[in-house]
């Protein structure tokens, strides 16, 4: 896992979309996978003028019993931050149906056209106060494939202001820690105070199903991109700062 410490929020949009506009341009058919959230709202903004014409996108978690047109529905927030402002191709979104009324089947389906597309190149992820990734919520199997979850009552408190009037579905269908494991780059992002808990569990806390995102200490080129204060309650702070500041100028990233 490497640990890139950025001035502020705005630096690690930047520099994540930064990557994936690189990877764009040196393969311009990647497979993205997408997260949701307010950490990746700026990345999609920024990532508007990218080429998108042959690339494919996975998307990490959807609500069930909500549908596109649902304002909460993460189909609705992909459109609004990013789809409708970019030039790929509709037959290659793939988002999980959170109306389906087969969730097994919508599942194996999911995880059959990530196959198909030759696997994720580049995974975009927030993380959850509690440590989750997409919607594995603490207690879910390290080795998990895209399934049906229950969301725990504080993602619910934390999402309610996605749902104006209501309060957030219960259930949800969400990829897997395997599958999110099995992609050849995860870049995880996160900043502000709140997240500096799950950031040092997932960083330096032991690898346990107790903090998901602690999974991906076993992943083999996983970038954490964080600003100060997402930093906060890391033990090796000086250590990560030191290690990038010295990397030679072309391994750096761009923003
Ligand atoms: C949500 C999503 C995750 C996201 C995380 C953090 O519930 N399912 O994919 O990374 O929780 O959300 P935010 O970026 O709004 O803090």
């Amino acid at each position: 896992m490497e640990i890139v410490i950025l001035e502020n929020a705005r630096q690690v949009c930047a520099t994540a979309a930064g990557i994936v506009k690189r990877a764009l341009k040196s393969k311009p058919e990647t497979v993205l996978g997408l997260a949701t959230g307010r950490t990746m709202e700026l990345v999609y903004e920024e990532l508007q003028e990218a080429d998108f014409s042959q690339a494919a996108t996975f998307n990490l978690d959807e609500y069930m019993g909500v549908g596109p047109e649902d304002a909460g529905s993460y189909a609705y927030y992909m459109r609004e931050h990013l789809f409708r402002h970019v030039n790929l191709s509709q037959e290659r979104i793939h988002l999980l149906d959170g109306m389906t009324d087969d969730p097994e089947q919508e599942c194996l389906t999911f995880e059959a056209a990530i196959k198909k597309a030759g696997g994720i190149d580049i995974q975009l992820l927030g993380i959850g106060e509690n440590g989750h990734i997409a919607f594995n919520e603490p207690g879910s199997s390290l080795a998990s494939r895209t399934r049906f979850k229950t969301l725990a009552t504080s993602t619910i408190a934390s999402n309610k202001e996605c749902f104006p009037g209501g309060e957030p579905p219960r259930h949800v269908l969400t990829m897997g820690v395997g599958t999110i494991l099995e992609s050849r780059l995860c870049l995880l992002l996160a900043y502000g105070r709140r997240k500096a808990q799950a950031v040092a569990s997932m960083a330096e806390g032991p690898l346990t199903a107790m903090c998901p995102a602690s999974a991906l200490q076993m992943h083999p080129r996983t970038i954490v991109l964080l600003d100060e204060e997402a930093a906060l309650q890391l033990k090796l702070v000086d250590y990560y700062k030191l290690a990038y500041h010295q990397k030679p100028e072309r391994l750096k990233y761009p923003t």
